[in-house]
């Protein structure tokens, strides 16, 4: 490589690892370098992350990339951020501490919360305004649970000392100064949208449901576009590269798919799945269970909006089978051990770990495997773990297909779990449409990268998204019709087992 040429390098701080990757004008990697965090279980339900560390592997992260791809911060156009969404960290700004571990989006402790906010209106209370039901999912409740549970926490608020971030904001403070030298304290309208606390028209706060919540405003960052510069890194390997770019890394994810025009789906596969549909600049209000949220935001352009189908539990199903049964000792040995059976043997496995989301939005629910006879072995209970991603997903695009009152005609594919094949198979099977999946398979920091590369003019227009997206393989369906609508039938069934279990 020679030392002038320029690149974009993207930050993706997801819900297992911290990832820093540099990508050239084609869009093709350059270098990555990887560091998993720990996951915190402290009691049934409770999942955190020490923001601490997040950060300290973020910096071990970009020097890693950097690194191998034998460049400096001159080699550097810009730095894009994208961020496992929802995660709350409310931290000092004098010091830079946080003041409680980040309370995951995965993590349910606030129903209780969530439950006194709906009162008598119901879930769908704040709706209209931020197009999201009430549930545990999502940020604003986790910060009124640290306000309300951490000696001192709301006195120090209320003073103005501690700031709010999902995890795009807490790593944009902290690359660009931190307590030391004032960093920025920004989100991006995607971020912002996932919080319950944004109103999806203005893209502004809405200061009635910060009330509700017990969050004072001060502690909420500025809500910027998807796409301009925030700030620069200071001090440290980057320093004086602009930040230019944050996505959720859903949102980043259907950037990088080139999901550009109204009507254009992804599915990531990932910890757990979402699917998001572009809608272009209309809000649609859901009447199925999924959510309405921002899309993308480039600069002064218009705001464009998705459906959003979440599904809590699905790579990080077979992470719980590796981890906590010892099933496997390696993520991927699950498709060998599911390919030696010919079908599921009877054997659904819904993993309501975090009570189910789309479309069904139950708090209650629990896990359960279900349709056990003594014929069933763990390949059998493989091939369940492995259709229960592919069965959640039908349930969300059914979901999207009523709402949009367009059938998706094939689907476009990403995340971690689209290297195996036998998922990916089953997954053409139950929709009945082709799976395709993209050349470059790291479509969430590309994303993030076309994000940041957009605002310094690395990349001119949406067009060069476009012409770098290549399709790797496809998948079209083989199953009979009666066969596809049996095992579905069977899966609806088994769901309806998980539910009214949490008193
Ligand atoms: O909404 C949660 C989502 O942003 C997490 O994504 O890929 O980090 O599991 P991931």
């Amino acid at each position: 490589m020679s030392s002038t040429d320029t690149y974009i390098l993207a930050i993706d701080s997801g819900t297992t690892s911290s990832r820093a990757m540099i990508f050239d004008r084609t869009g093709s990697v350059v270098a990555i370098d990887q560091t998993e965090h720990r996951q915190i279980f402290p009691r049934a339900g409770w999942v955190e992350h020490d923001a601490l560390e997040i950060w300290n592997n973020t910096r071990d992260v970009i020097g890693g990339a950097l690194a191998k791809a034998n460049l400096n911060s001159k080699n550097i156009a810009a730095v894009g951020i994208t961020n496992q969404r929802e995660t709350a960290v409310v931290w000092d700004k004098r010091t830079g501490k946080p003041v409680y571990n980040a309370i995951v989006w995965q993590d349910t402790r606030t129903q209780k919360i969530v439950d006194r906010l709906a009162g008598d209106e119901g879930a769908e209370k704040y709706k209209k305004t931020v197009g999201l039901p009430l549930a545990t999912y999502f940020a604003g409740p986790k910060v009124t649970w640290i306000l309300e549970n951490v000696d001192g926490a709301k006195e120090d608020a209320e003073a103005g000392h501690l700031l709010f971030g999902t995890v795009d904001t807490w790593v944009l403070w902290n690359l660009t100064g931190g307590a030391e030298n004032d960093g920025v304290h920004v989100t991006d309208v995607t971020n912002a949208s996932r919080t319950m606390l944004m109103d999806l028209s203005s893209l502004t706060w809405d200061e009635s449901i910060a009330a509700d919540m017990g969050i004072p405003l001060s502690m909420l960052p500025e809500i910027k576009s998807s796409s301009e510069v925030y700030g620069e890194c200071r001090p440290g390997i980057l320093n004086g590269t602009p930040v230019a770019g944050i996505l959720g890394d859903q949102q980043a994810a259907t950037f990088g798919q080139a999901c550009l025009a109204k009507g254009e789906a992804k599915n990531t596969y990932g910890t757990g799945n979402f699917m998001l549909l572009n809608t272009g600049e209309e809000q649609v209000p859901s009447e199925n269970g999924l959510l309405t949220t921002v899309c993308y935001k480039l600069g002064d352009k218009p705001t464009i909006y998705a459906l959003e189908g979440s599904i809590a539990v699905t790579g990080s199903l077979v992470q719980w089978v590796r981890d906590n049964l010892g099933l496997i000792s390696a993520a991927p040995e699950i498709e060998t051990l599911a390919s030696s059976v010919d079908d599921n043997g009877g054997a659904y496995f819904v993993p309501a770990f975090s009570g189910l989301f789309a479309p069904h939005w139950r708090p209650d629910a629990r896990g359960a495997l279900v349709g056990l006879t003594r014929y069933v072995n763990k390949g059998h209970i493989a091939r369940a773990v492995l259709e229960s991603t592919a069965f959640q997903s039908r349930e969300v695009i059914d979901a999207m297909n009523a709402d949009s009152g367009v059938p998706l005609t094939e689907l476009r594919v990403d995340g971690g779990m689209v290297a195996n094949e036998l998922l990916m198979q089953f997954q053409a099977d139950l929709l009945g449409v082709d799976v395709v999946r993209p050349k470059v398979a790291e479509t969430t920091a590309l994303g993030a990268a076309y994000a940041a590369g957009l605002a310094v003019g690395y990349w001119e227009n949406e067009e060069d998204i476009r012409t770098n997206w290549g399709e790797d393989k496809r998948w079209s369906p083989q199953m009979p019709e009666e066969e596809r609508e049996r095992l579905y039938r069977n899966w609806k069934k088994a769901v309806t087992k998980t539910l009214d279990w949490v008193d």
